[in-house]
């Protein structure tokens, strides 16, 4: 009897070993082991920190912006001399949840128990803010709840400024930055740059999923942070590279995946990082200890399948026609004529005047995109695995 409880509690803290270490991540960060590639842009990042330059990092959503930063974070974690601030703003509405949402991440980003957080305890508190506890994380929030527009404006610079003179070197990420532009708020690009151009031991990272709003503010010229940051692309991660990522992976895990079949998953989701985590994580969790091109499709089709609610979704939040030029978009899978006769004629989309509606629309939606950092500009749907349903169907 003992034996068989032995044997099942065995089988059951295997099953939780393997739940947990899927090393296929679909959400954050674990470590360089775990992360594909990355090595030019992760050598430009910690040049631009060590050169006080600041960055403004560009791509679409999902390609791996957020991990790329955390990777480089993780690269100074030993460091005591680096502090690496991580905040992502795309929940912010306006300046106060703005400075807010700064203020929150300093005060927890320092352990208490350090001189060094008990100055920027006293240093937030100082300002007054009131400081509730996250109701399920538990952990404290800063809010200031000032009547004047510049009050907030202060706070921002006081809390940066102060974090300037603690002798050290802090690396200040703010994800999703273009945010900002939704703020009622029109100044609040030129009050960062105005606060950033004093300060002499803080680098940004300012990181954005949002390619038109993110080029309106680094790239216009008549804007506050124009020139003041070295752009930054994000591409997908090479064929090549992700392809001997997973067979490292796999091998690592005593595991097999023959080359066809990393291949397939490759081109299912066109090395899009995000897609290409998924399927990998959903092969490596069916716990074969080979893996050939036939249980390849056939989770593939099991994934598309769990995908189909989220498909039918989307088909009933667009209009017809602009179900139909995604539905077109999808099946060409890179258009890079949109307006051409062939196309319109091809899928029946009307007129080139509605064809240029649908896209607007459907940009906006954000659910295709515009590749304009190639040679020849294309566009192509967001979601890989609607891509492939729309295909088939
Ligand atoms: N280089 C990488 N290697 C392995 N997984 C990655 C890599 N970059 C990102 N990921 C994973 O891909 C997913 C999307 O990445 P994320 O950084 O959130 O994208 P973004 O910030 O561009 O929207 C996450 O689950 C992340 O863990
Ligand atoms: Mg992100």
């Amino acid at each position: 009897m003992c034996d068989t409880k032995c044997v099942i509690l065995i089988f059951i803290v295997y099953l939780c070993m393997e739940k947990e270490l899927n090393p296929f991540l679909v959400t954050s960060y674990k470590n360089a082991f775990h992360f594909c590639n990355r090595e030019f842009e992760t050598e430009q990042l910690k040049k631009n920190i060590q050169n006080n330059v600041n960055t403004s990092l560009f791509a679409i959503r999902r390609v791996g912006k957020t991990a790329l930063i955390q990777h480089v974070f993780n690269y100074y974690a030993k460091n005591p001399k680096v502090v690496c601030i991580y905040v992502d703003i795309l929940g912010s509405l306006n300046l106060k949840e703005f400075t807010n949402q700064l203020a929150t991440v300093i005060y927890n980003r320092f352990p208490e128990n350090k001189s060094i957080g008990k100055k920027i305890i006293s240093a937030i508190k100082l300002l007054r803010p009131s400081i509730s506890f996250d109701d399920f994380s538990g952990t404290p929030e800063i809010k200031f709840d000032f009547i004047e527009h510049k009050a907030y404006e202060k706070t921002i610079q006081q809390l940066f400024s102060f974090l300037d003179q603690q002798n050290l070197k802090i690396i200040f990420a703010i994800d999703e930055f273009q945010q900002i532009l939704e703020f009622p708020e029109k100044n609040v690009e030129a009050i960062l740059r105005t606060h950033m151009q004093s300060l002499k031991h803080t680098h940004f990272i300012f990181c954005g999923s949002n390619q038109k709003m993110m080029y309106e503010i680094f790239n216009g010229v008549k804007r506050p942070f124009f020139g003041s940051c070295s752009n930054m692309h994000l591409d997908f991660i090479s064929e090549t590279k992700y392809a001997t990522f997973i067979e490292k992976i796999f091998t690592h895990y005593k595991r097999k995946i023959d080359k066809e079949s990393i291949r397939f998953v490759l081109s299912f989701t066109c090395c899009h990082t995000f897609y290409t985590q998924y399927f990998c994580n959903y092969l490596f969790a069916i716990g074969k200890k080979s893996v050939q091109l036939d249980v390849v499709k056939k989770i593939a089709l099991e994934i598309l399948k769990l995908y189909e609610p989220t498909f039918f979704q989307y088909r009933n939040l667009l209009t017809a026609a602009q179900w139909q030029l995604l539905s077109a978009i999808s099946k060409e899978e890179k258009l890079f004529k949109a307006h051409s006769a062939d196309f319109i004629k091809k899928y029946n989309l009307g007129t080139s005047s509605m064809v240029s509606r649908g896209l607007e629309a459907l940009l906006e939606k954000e659910m295709i995109f515009f590749n304009s950092t190639v040679e020849k500009p294309y566009y192509e749907t967001y979601d890989k695995f609607l891509m492939r349903w729309v295909q088939i169907k």
